[in-house]
């Protein structure tokens, strides 16, 4: 079983850049759907084990992929936002950007750009590929189509309908623009030193 993470600040924390009434449905609506659906997913595969009834394999091993990765994402989007306190990218996180991207500026450029250009419903990522041993911006589709293997998410912006909606109606620019405030570098820098 997994559980919901507790959302680490006030549901109205993030206003003006977050609404309380979007962050509300966001994490106890939305977000309790994916964890739960995980959860069932996951008894689903069990029982299939213990009656050796394979027949719905394909479609439950492609349930645990969407749900459970919609879980992960979330997790880390409500964790790598926060009010808006300074924080920002630190030494460590700072060379890395520069080395992999050019500068700061040009990394939160693409990742803006990159934002806007997600098709349908999805995710923007800054990731960590150990492979590769660099950064790397990618666009999700759904919660858990297009990655690299291995990579692990840094930063997560949410680009699915749900995420903005409600405040920003159909300016996606806008409401990325106010991401950028409530950005908590501090978490970020924390999965950048623990990748
Ligand atoms: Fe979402």
């Amino acid at each position: 079983m997994i559980k919901m993470i507790e959302l680490p600040y006030p549901i109205d924390a993030l206003e003006p850049y977050y609404n309380r009434e979007t962050l509300d449905i966001h994490y106890n609506i939305l977000y309790k759907g994916y964890v739960d659906n995980t959860n069932k997913t996951e008894e689903k595969l069990k029982q299939a084990r213990e009656t050796k009834n394979f027949e719905n394999i394909k479609c439950l091993e492609k349930d645990l992929s969407f749900y459970g990765s919609g879980a992960i994402l979330h997790e880390l989007f409500f964790e790598n936002m926060g009010p808006a306190v300074p924080s920002s990218p630190d030494i460590n996180l700072m060379e890395q950007i520069n080395k992999d991207f050019g500068s700061y500026e040009k990394f939160k450029q693409q990742f803006t750009e990159s934002s806007k250009v997600v098709e349908a419903s999805g995710w923007n990522l800054l990731v960590w590929v150990p492979n590769f041993k660099r950064l790397e911006i990618l666009q999700c589709e759904k919660h858990q189509n297009l990655t690299l293997w291995g990579c692990k998410p840094l930063l997560v912006l949410d680009m699915w309908e749900h995420s903005y909606f409600l405040q920003y109606k159909t300016k996606r620019p806008e409401y990325i623009d106010a991401f950028w405030n409530i950005v908590n570098w501090n978490i970020v820098n924390k999965r950048f030193i623990n990748k």
